[in-house]
């Protein structure tokens, strides 16, 4: 199967004297539903932000679709759906404007219909609710139709209507494209992932869910 992400060796800090990732090497299949867990800080959404080249890590290599990061333009390919929390305040416009802003008017009609969105284009981004908004913030990264989607806690916040909601799109979404999520919903994660990178937990480094749910059994003494 082809590999379209692979890290190798990969080292980063913010402050020299903390380091935060280290030597972490993985890769991800064409179509995987890759999940990515583990506590606040460990450094999930940062490492996100190194495989998207926001940031450059210290050491080590990283490559899409086969090509080294550092000469990679094809970032029409790649879609990326922040933190919410992250963008929230950043976002002044109404849903329509937001959207524009991202891609030509006649290519967001099949993500509008697809997502449901016609009722909010009108309205303010800040004044959407948490399962609104998330919807917005996956139409934008949809709208290159990409091969593949990295997201930043889709869950987060979000009742459980919302919740399985996003699941069931991001379910869909993930039919024909490969799927990287950073999530702290264990059930969501286990039910969908192929495969789990633990980051900040040292008893696990990739792993299937099955794997995942034993590890985490043992750790806690459960039967
Ligand atoms: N721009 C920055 N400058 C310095 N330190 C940072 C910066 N961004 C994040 N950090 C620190 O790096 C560590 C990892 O942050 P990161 O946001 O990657 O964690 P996370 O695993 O996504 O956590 P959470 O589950 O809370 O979202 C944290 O200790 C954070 O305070
Ligand atoms: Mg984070």
């Amino acid at each position: 199967m082809e590999k379209v992400l692979e890290v190798k060796n990969l080292s980063f800090n913010y402050k020299k004297e903390e380091p935060l990732i280290e030597e972490l090497s993985f890769d991800v299949k064409r179509g995987e539903f890759f999940g990515i867990l583990g506590p606040n800080g460990a450094g999930k959404s940062t490492l996100l932000k190194i495989l998207l080249g926001f940031i450059r890590p210290q050491r080590g290599e990283v490559r899409l679709f086969g090509q080294r990061l550092e000469s990679f333009k094809d970032f029409r390919r790649i879609g990326y759906v922040p933190q919410r929390f992250s963008v929230e305040r950043a976002f002044t416009g109404t849903v329509g404007e937001l959207l524009r802003a991202v891609a030509p008017k006649e290519r967001v009609g099949w993500i509008i219909a697809f997502l449901h969105l016609e009722n909010l284009l009108e309205r303010p981004f800040i004044m959407l609710s948490g399962g609104e908004q998330q919807k917005v913030l996956l139409a934008m990264a949809l709208t290159t139709n990409p091969d593949m989607l990295f997201l930043d806690e889709p869950m987060t916040g979000l009742d459980i209507h919302a919740q399985e909601h996003i699941e069931n799109l991001l379910k869909e979404i993930a039919k024909d494209r490969t799927v990287v999520v950073v999530s702290h919903d264990l059930g969501f994660v286990l039910r969908n992932a192929s495969r789990i990178l633990c980051l900040g937990m040292p008893f696990c480094r990739v792993v299937s869910p099955e794997d995942f749910e034993g590890l985490i059994r043992e750790l806690y003494r459960l039967h």
